[in-house]
C-alpha cells in the first residue's frame, strides 16, 4: 500500500482523523512520507532554500551566537548544543567550519528523525557513536564521585533520531523546525471552537468540522489569547510546540533555546485565512495540503502567541524576541560581508576558492536580510525561568 492508502484505510477504520495525524503521515511515516523519503531543504534537486542551505555566512553568524552564549555561561566545558531538526547537517557544518571559540569545549548533538536525512549527514559531517556524544570522560579518586567530562576535547559531533535524555549546560537550536510540527486546524463557530479532521469522500481526502475536544479548545484558546476570533476564522493550533518545549527544559540547566521560523501574531493570522497553512515542492509552492501526501512539504506559521504562552507553561521566559534580519545585524553580518568583499579584493586576480566565497557573502547577505523572505523569520531565545 502507498502512502494515500494507508492513509485512507486509516480513516475508514477510525474515521477522520486530525490535520495534525494526517501531516504525521505525510512527513514522516516511514518510508514514503515526505521528509523520510529525503525530500526538503537543500537547492537543486531538493525542495525550498533555509537560511543554513542559502550558504556558509549563516552558519558563521550562529557560530559567533555560540561563542557569545558560551561566554556569558561562564565558557562551561562541555558546551553542548543541540540542534533539533537539523536536516542534512549543513548548519553544523558550517558552524564547525567557522571555527568558534567555543570548539575546543563543544558538543555538537544533531537531532533528526528522518533517517534518510541523517545518513547524508555523514556526507559532511564525522559523526561519533551517539553513546559518545558527550566525549570522554574520567572517574574521580573517590569511587562515589561522578565520572567527569574530559575537558578541550571538543568539538565532538553525533547524530540522534530524537532529542537526548541528557541535562547540559548550553543551547538547544530550532531553525525552521517548528513550522514543520504536526499542526491542529480549528475554526471559530458561534458557540466554540470546531476541528477541521481529515475525511474520504470515495478515494479523495476532504475536510470535515467536529466539535473540538476539550484539551484543543482550551489550546484553541491559548492561541486566540485576546484577540475576539469571528465565527468562521481558522487558526492553527500547534500543540506539539508544548511538548517539544517541555523536553527542551528538562534539558537544559543552563543556556539558552534559539527558535527561528517563519510565525505570526493571531490576528495576523486570522486575517491571512489559511494562507499560514503551505506546501512545497521542488522550489515551488505546491498543491493544497490534503492532496499528494508525501510527495510535498506541509508547513505552518508558528502562531507568536500561542508559542509564547506554551514557553511559559514549560518554564522558560522569553529573552529577546526580533526579526532574523535585525539579529544577523546584531551579530555582525555587515562587518563578514565586508570581510569577504576585501578577501575577494585581494584574491580576485587569483580567483581562489576563499576570494570565491569572501565575495558570495554579500549575496547570501542579500537572501538572509531579505525582509520579505528569509530576514522577515521572527528569532526568539528562552531561558529557564529561575523560580
Ligand atoms: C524545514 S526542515 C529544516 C532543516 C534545517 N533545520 C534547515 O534549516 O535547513 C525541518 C526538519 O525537521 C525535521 N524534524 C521534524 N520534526 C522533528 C522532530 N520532532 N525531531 C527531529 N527532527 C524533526 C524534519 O525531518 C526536517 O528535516
Amino acid at each position: 500500500m502507498n502512502l494515500s492508502e494507508r492513509i485512507a484505510s486509516r480513516i475508514r477504520r477510525e474515521g477522520p482523523i486530525s490535520f495534525a495525524d494526517f501531516q504525521e503521515m505525510a512527513l514522516y511515516e516511514e518510508p514514503d512520507g515526505f521528509f523520510a523519503s529525503g525530500g526538503g531543504a537543500g537547492r537543486a534537486g531538493r525542495d525550498f532554500v533555509t537560511s543554513p542551505e542559502v550558504g556558509s555566512l549563516f552558519g558563521m553568524l550562529v557560530a559567533r551566537y555560540l561563542d557569545k552564549v558560551w561566554q556569558k555561561l561562564g565558557a562551561p566545558d562541555p558546551f553542548v548544543v543541540v540542534e533539533a531538526g537539523a536536516g542534512r547537517g549543513r548548519l553544523a557544518a558550517d558552524v564547525l567550519r567557522a571555527s568558534p571559540a567555543c570548539a575546543p569545549a563543544l558538543r555538537y548533538v544533531l537531532v533528526e528523525r528522518s533517517a534518510r536525512l541523517r545518513d547524508e549527514q555523514r556526507e559532511r559531517l564525522t559523526l561519533e557513536p551517539a553513546d559518545e556524544a558527550l566525549g570522554p570522560f574520567v572517574h574521580g579518586a573517590d569511587a562515589d564521585d561522578a565520572p567527569q567530562s574530559v575537558p578541550g576535547t571538543g568539538p565532538i559531533v553525533s547524530s540522534l533520531d530524537t532529542v537526548p535524555a541528557i541535562s547540559f549546560d548550553g543551547v538547544v537550536i530550532a531553525n525552521e523546525l517548528l513550522d514543520n510540527l504536526p499542526v491542529h486546524i480549528v475554526e471559530r463557530a458561534a458557540d466554540g471552537w470546531c476541528e477541521v479532521r481529515v475525511a474520504l469522500d470515495d478515494a479523495t481526502f476532504v475536510e470535515t468540522l467536529v466539535p473540538a475536544p476539550p484539551e484543543l479548545s482550551k489550546e484553541a484558546d491559548h492561541v486566540a489569547g485576546n484577540v475576539d476570533a469571528p465565527a468562521g476564522a481558522r487558526v492553527p493550533v500547534t500543540q506539539a510546540i508544548r511538548g517539544w518545549l517541555e523536553r527542551a527544559a528538562t534539558m537544559l540547566r543552563r543556556g539558552e533555546v534559539l527558535i527561528v521560523d517563519y510565525a505570526d501574531e493571531t490576528d495576523g493570522l486570522i486575517q491571512r485565512g489559511s494562507e499560514w497553512l503551505r506546501t512545497y515542492a521542488a522550489h515551488d509552492r505546491g498543491t493544497a495540503p490534503l492532496v499528494a501526501p508525501g510527495m510535498q512539504d506541509i508547513t505552518c506559521d508558528v502562531p507568536l502567541g500561542y508559542l509564547r504562552s506554551a514557553a511559559a507553561r514549560a518554564g522558560f521566559a522569553v529573552t529577546s524576541e526580533t526579526t532574523q534580519v535585525d539579529w544577523l545585524r546584531d551579530l555582525g553580518i555587515d562587518e563578514l560581508v565586508a570581510e569577504g568583499t576585501a578577501i575577494w579584493n585581494e584574491g580576485a586576480a587569483k580567483g581562489d576558492l576563499e576570494a570565491i566565497a569572501g565575495r558570495s557573502r554579500a549575496v547570501e547577505a542579500a537572501a538572509l536580510t531579505d525582509r520579505s523572505g528569509l530576514g522577515a523569520h521572527k528569532v526568539l531565545t528562552l531561558e529557564r525561568r529561575i523560580a
